[in-house]
């Protein structure tokens, strides 16, 4: 940071008095300011999810390396992930941001405790997720680690700047602080919200947050201050100009009320004597940065700032992100903290806040500190990280957001059977997998292009709800991912499964088979039986082109299955005949393992799961066209979810 905080320190200093003036202009005028008007604009392109201008961005909260991850932090990953994904399937180019958080206090003393350098303990737990987000098929384009030069680079820089260049009493101020600070979380408490407590281990009375129930203690400080009680009014303004600035809407109410009655200024450095681990004021060497000014900053270091561009007046890249992903836990510093200190600067702001609950593990948070986590990466060897996926975004109850999720392997195993197993896995299973191929995809979507179909004589009406589901599956499934509910968007596409198999069993395609095996010269008996094969087919290659950023693996895996060309498995073809040239040909069968008895390779989707079987309680297991079918499933009845309407 040395070598790169020099020069632009002379140069800040230099910038001070010649853009006083101008920033004050920017903080006071927003309809007539270029960098004002970034802060709201943050409705016009959140809503469809993506901005004309510029790539979509959207990050994750970067994680304490105190230990290791669970399936908290990786579901926050997959959430990002999904929607990053979603974009890309839209055709908009996109980010994403993951990393680390490796200064503070809590790491300094985590490594103190386990007796390794800092940067030791950060290496090790750093990399632990990092392989996960490999291990989760994160495509994050960005692992950032606030250890990384160009991150200390920019935090100097945002620093200096909040020094010299913003108006005066808007910017950082030297002063004595005294409060309560728990060093688990990283932040002081007021004193109406911390309590008195008992430590069960020692039985020594403590001090703890009534918030978060973790140890507080008392500090008596020569700090800097961010005067955020000056920007009390902007916030309020720019939370009511952006209603939908965070989702769910219920915690703007929260965040609102906070800064109407709560709002302190913040303290933003530890005394060296107290922290060393951390970034240095340049200027100032008795005092380290705060760690969630640091954290916080991280977003921007990767969108280039520091480096490629320093003020909103250049081309901001990538930034503003058009999506923070953070837990509930976070969200002050996200909502309070993050906007002021970025309008203190004339920041854009990012667009969007998607503040996520918790899981839970028998009743309480997930969390390192209290130790009743899931090992994701124990659960991605049990389950695969597709279906975990599926069961992590599948949550959030209507997609609201608004309730801790419980999770156990319960109801991980009925998800995978229910729903994965039973619905998707089962049509793919029948339709394009058949053991005795009767028909073939190939053939029926060929009988499709050449126009066939309207040899079919029969009475179409079998059909019909399932050619409904098929052309209003793809643009409710947009509306719900546009408003960030995945839980709705699964429940749209199982529907249409459901539909799909329904009439498979309505129709009995077999049957259809027969006809046409003895009677070959049964034109309008083949052309009925490649129409409802056609059907079937599109209905699982819509599903899983529309379940991509889902399961990416196991979506490649059934939409190469099914012969689907790699350019055309984009949204747009995600349409009831926008691709008539699919299907795999006898020769590539043949060439992927067919043979004379299993005329189609029958590889499975979902295979069985140890611990899902017959004699699992809850789960009967029948025969249905040589595949297996799951019904009953006892414990998810008491479960709300998108098939239990
Ligand atoms: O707070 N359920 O890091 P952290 C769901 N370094 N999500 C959970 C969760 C749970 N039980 N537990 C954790 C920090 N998470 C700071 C962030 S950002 C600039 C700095 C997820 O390691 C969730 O996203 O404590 C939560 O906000 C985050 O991990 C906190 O991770
Ligand atoms: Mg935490």
């Amino acid at each position: 940071m040395r070598a790169a905080s020099l020069p632009a320190l002379r140069s800040l200093r230099c910038l001070r008095a010649s853009t006083r003036r101008s920033s004050w202009h920017h903080l006071r005028c927003p309809a007539r300011s270029e960098a004002v008007r970034h802060w709201y604009s943050s409705d016009s392109t959140s809503e469809s999810g993506s901005s004309n201008s510029k790539p979509y961005y959207v990050t994750t909260p970067i994680f304490y390396v105190n230990a290791a991850p669970h399936i908290g932090h990786l579901y926050s990953m997959v959430v990002a992930d999904v929607f990053k994904r979603w974009q890309q399937l839209k055709g908009v180019e996109a980010y994403l941001c993951t990393g680390t958080d490796e200064h503070g206090m809590k790491i300094q003393r985590a490594a103190e405790k386990a007796e390794v350098p800092a940067k030791q303990l950060c290496d090790e737990n750093s990399a632990k997720f990092r392989d996960l987000a490999q291990a989760a098929s994160i495509d994050n384009d960005f692992f950032i680690r606030t250890t990384d030069e160009d991150h200390k680079a920019a935090v100097g820089q945002f620093w200096l700047r909040l020094k010299h260049t913003v108006p005066e009493d808007f910017g950082i101020y030297k002063g004595k602080h005294q409060g309560w600070y728990c060093v688990s979380d990283e932040c002081f408490y007021p004193e109406d919200v911390v309590q008195a407590s008992i430590e069960p281990q020692t039985g020594k009375k403590i001090m703890i947050s009534s918030e978060t129930q973790n140890q507080v203690e008392w500090m008596e400080e020569e700090t800097w201050f961010f005067p955020l009680t000056k920007y009390k009014q902007r916030l309020l303004d720019f939370y009511d100009a952006n209603p939908d600035w965070i989702t769910p809407r219920s915690r703007l109410h929260e965040v609102r009320n906070w800064v109407e009655n709560n709002l302190e200024d913040l303290s933003v450095t530890r005394p060296v004597s107290r922290l060393t681990w951390g970034i240095r004021d340049p200027e100032d060497h008795t005092q380290t940065i705060y760690v969630w000014v640091d954290a916080l900053i991280n977003y921007m270091t990767k969108a280039g700032y520091g480096s490629k561009w320093h003020t909103s007046k250049e081309d901001t890249g990538i930034w503003p992100a058009d999506m923070h992903v953070v837990g509930k836990d976070i969200i002050r510093f996200h909502a309070i903290y993050w906007p002021a200190l970025l309008m203190a600067l004339d920041m854009p702001l990012p667009k969007k806040i998607l503040c996520h609950p918790h899981w839970t593990m028998s009743g309480r948070k997930m969390s390192k500190s209290i130790g009743n986590v899931v090992d994701p990466i124990l659960a991605i060897e049990r389950w695969g990280i597709d279906p975990l996926r599926y069961f992590l975004v599948r949550n959030g109850r209507s997609g609201t957001y608004a309730k801790d999720m419980e999770y156990s392997n319960q109801l991980m195993e009925a998800v995978y059977a229910k729903e994965l197993q039973a619905n998707i896995g089962n049509l793919f299973q029948r339709i394009a997998r058949p053991k005795k191929a009767k028909w073939s995809t190939y053939e029926a979507c060929r009988a499709y292009r050449d126009g066939k179909f309207e040899l079919v004589t029969a009475s179409e009406d079998d059909l019909a709800p399932l050619h409904k589901a098929l052309s209003t599956t793809p643009p409710a499934v947009q509306t719900a991912m546009d408003e960030l509910n995945t839980a709705e968007a699964i429940d749209v596409i199982f529907t249409l499964l459901k539909e799909a198999n329904r009439a498979v069993a309505l129709i009995k395609p077999w049957e259809l088979a027969n006809t046409c095996a003895t009677d070959p010269s049964n034109e309008s008996a083949r052309a009925e039986l490649n129409r409802a094969i056609f059907y079937f087919t599109e209905s699982i290659r819509i599903a899983g082109i529309l379940l991509q950023p889902i399961m990416p693996g196991k979506m490649d895996q059934l939409l190469e299955s099914l012969g689907v060309a790699k350019d055309r498995r984009a949204f747009q073809h995600a349409v009831l005949g926008a691709d008539d040239s699919y299907g795999l040909d006898q020769a590539t069968l043949v060439e992927r393992g067919a043979t004379r008895k299993h005329p189609v390779p029958t590889e499975t989707l979902f295979p069985p799961k140890a611990g899902i079987d017959d004699d699992q309680p809850g789960f009967s297991r029948k025969k249905s066209q040589g595949n297996l079918m799951y019904n009953t499933v006892k414990n998810l009845d008491a479960w709300e979810g998108p098939l239990e309407k």
